[in-house]
């Protein structure tokens, strides 16, 4: 089969089109033809060696969507020929409130989806409901779960409540945008990008903001008519103190990401003053992923996808990704 290999840290150029061996299914196991891959944020972070734990060469990626092609003994055999979205991490352990230490995410050390076909526990494949296109299931896994569980798990979103998402151009952030709106929440969001933030309100954004101005929360608790009590964000950096700002006492940020590293000073008198809660999240759980797929069937979201390549340009795929230039996932399609 084909697949895509992380051969060494580097430039985006030490991510290879290599033939490998097709998978065989252990036991307790599926293989899955590959269909579409989404990227993620990871796949770049474990090339640059900014990652725990690095093992290459490997082929990496942890989104994927395809057909069951085989199972290995001990797997139901009327799973072959279903259409399956794969969830993109294991072991999450016995406590629903934190992974346990054996916690894994698809695409390194396990192969990962940026390949034809992949071998994974049958467990953790989850039949896709018909309205979901494989590429839109492969825009789901890692980016989804995220959102599902900073919104609805960690932020304890409420119907009618508003949320700020940040960073809308974001996998993840476009996602809860989705998400929260779909669950009778209002959003805003911001970008540092005002083409994002104009695609932001015609997905249904009540307010935009470009983190790039002076002083943006102002205005965006201005153009919504009421600060949000809850902040999705991704990005971390000195713009926390702004979501700080933005919040209204006793808001709630959900941590899900460091884009932007950690903040040089952090604003405490004003974390304490309006009784902030700071909530970090990481994934989810594999009952989180099957809650999520079915919000996603229920409410017929269409996730943003910015473009699709061939499984043969993913070099070129993964540079867009990182100049952080899209809109939304970027999928490869696996078949081309
Ligand atoms: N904990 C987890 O389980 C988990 C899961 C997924 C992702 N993550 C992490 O979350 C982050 C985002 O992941 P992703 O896959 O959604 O990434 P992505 O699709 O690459 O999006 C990153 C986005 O960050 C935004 N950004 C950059 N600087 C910003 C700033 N100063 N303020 C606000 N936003 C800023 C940009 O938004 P604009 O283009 O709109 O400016 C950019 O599009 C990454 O750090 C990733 O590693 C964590």
């Amino acid at each position: 089969m084909r697949a895509v290999r992380c051969e060494r840290q580097g430039p985006p150029e030490e991510m290879k089109l290599v033939e490998l061996p097709d998978p065989v299914p252990a036991a307790g196991e599926a293989v899955v033809r590959l269909y579409a891959c989404g990227l993620n944020r990871r796949d770049v972070w474990i090339r640059q060696g900014l990652y725990a734990r690095i093992r290459l060469p490997c082929v990496l990626g942890s989104d994927g969507a395809g057909v069951v092609e085989s199972v290995g003994p001990g797997v139901d055999a009327s799973l072959i020929g279903k259409r399956v979205v794969l969830i993109p991490c294991e072991n999450w352990g016995p406590d629903p409130a934190v992974q346990g230490k054996d916690f894994l995410i698809l695409g390194m050390p396990r192969q990962g989806t940026m390949a034809e076909k992949i071998a994974i526990p049958a467990s953790m494949v989850v039949e896709l409901p018909e309205s979901i296109s494989f590429e839109e299931a492969a825009a789901l896994p890692v980016a989804g779960l995220t959102a599902y569980r900073s919104l609805v798990t960690r932020g304890g979103l409420k119907r009618g409540e508003h949320v700020l998402v940040t960073g809308i151009g974001g996998g993840v952030a476009t996602l809860a945008l989705l998400f929260a709106k779909a669950l009778g929440a209002e959003v805003s969001v911001t970008s540092g990008n005002d083409e994002k933030l104009a695609k932001a309100r015609e997905l249904g954004a009540i307010a935009a903001a470009n983190y790039k101005a002076k002083a943006w929360e102002k205005d965006l608790v201005a153009q919504a008519g009421r600060p949000p009590s809850l902040a999705i964000d991704g990005a971390g950096g000195d713009g926390l103190n702004n979501l700080i700002a933005a919040l209204a006492p006793a808001g709630r940020i959900v941590m899900y990401g460091a884009t932007r590293f950690s903040p040089g000073k952090l604003d405490m008198p004003r974390i304490f003053f309006k009784q902030i809660d700071l909530r970090g999240t990481t994934m989810g759980t594999d009952d989180e992923f099957r809650a999520m797929v079915k919000l996603v069937a229920d409410h017929r979201i269409k996730p943003v996808i910015d473009r699709t390549f061939p499984l043969s340009h993913a070099v070129e795929a993964i540079q867009l990704l990182e100049q952080s230039e899209q809109m939304g996932k970027i999928v490869l399609d696996c078949r081309k």
